[in-house]
């Protein structure tokens, strides 16, 4: 079903992984449509909750666009497929209707980094590093990079990455807001799985409108985003996973939401 990618499913969690070894996982037009053909089917797939986007081996989350599909590219091409299914997948993964993880394994560069900042939650192993280093191509990122960088993490910061070319350290991404923790190479699987897991238990409704409130929010004032999440709190107010969870609460068990 995907070219560069192989996809495992446990427990409503879908973990889907790319495999270039040859490249560093660098992502060629192929991979491109395998991430959109993914995003789709994360959000249409009932069975599935979550979702946790990986690199295969202990060097390389995804070292970028492939730099030789880059080469022959002309203007057109950034307006067409098969180049626009790279943002056209970060925009369905960032308004899934379920929560999506990026477990980086070692590199995330160029439209590595843009994957995993159009996902929910980014979790790093110690040896990884996240930049966007298209200015020493004579690019800019081409995949959100220049827009959810500098939303995510402050102007300040993304200057200094996508301009000055920047790359942090582990340690470094979770000082700037762009990765929520580090942990070993080893562990780092076993930890996206366990924050899925979680999250797996939650109601599938308020994940999903918290998710819509908070990134919604950012495109518009204040009184805009309060009122999106006034309406949204309003309409969990009406669900069965309302009634489930704070009668769960009161009997002193633990909640069954059924996503309704
Ligand atoms: C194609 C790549 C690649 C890439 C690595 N490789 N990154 N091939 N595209 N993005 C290949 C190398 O050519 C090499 O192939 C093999 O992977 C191993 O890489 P090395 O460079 O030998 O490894 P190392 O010396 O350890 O350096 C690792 C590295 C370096 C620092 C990550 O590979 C690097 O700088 N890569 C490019 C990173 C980058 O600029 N990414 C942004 C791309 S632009 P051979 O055959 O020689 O063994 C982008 C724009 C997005 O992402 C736009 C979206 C629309």
């Amino acid at each position: 079903e995907f070219t560069h990618f192989t996809l495992e499913e446990q427990e409503g969690i879908a973990i889907f992984t790319i495999s270039r070894p040859e490249a560093l996982n660098a992502l060629n037009q192929a991979a491109w449509t395998d991430l959109l053909n993914f995003a789709e089917y994360l959000e249409k797939a009932e069975h599935l909750q979550v979702g946790i986007i990986t690199g295969a081996g202990d060097k390389s989350f995804i070292a970028g666009a492939d730099i030789n599909t880059l080469t022959g590219m002309v203007p057109m091409d950034a307006v067409n497929p098969p180049c626009t299914d790279l943002g056209q997948a970060l925009i369905l993964l960032e308004s899934c209707s379920k929560p999506v993880i990026a477990a980086i394994n070692g590199y995330a560069l160029g439209g590595g980094l843009e994957v995993a900042l159009a996902c929910d939650f980014r979790i790093v192993s110690e040896n990884a590093a996240l930049g966007l280093p298209e200015v020493g191509l004579g690019l800019i990122p081409g995949a959100g990079g220049t827009q959810r960088l500098s939303r995510l993490a402050g102007i300040g910061i993304a200057k200094d990455m996508i301009l000055a070319g920047r790359t942090l350290s582990a340690q470094e991404a979770v000082t700037h807001n762009l990765a929520m923790k580090v942990v070993p190479r080893e562990d780092l699987l076993a930890e996206a799985v366990k924050l899925a897991k979680s999250l797996a238990k939650k109601g599938p409704l308020a994940l999903r409108l918290g998710k819509q409130a908070i990134n919604r929010s950012l495109d518009v004032d204040l009184k805009t985003a309060l009122y999106i999440e006034n309406l949204t709190f309003g309409m969990l107010l009406s669900t069965d996973d309302k009634r489930e969870g704070t009668r769960a609460f009161i009997e002193k068990r633990k909640p069954a939401f059924k996503g309704k």
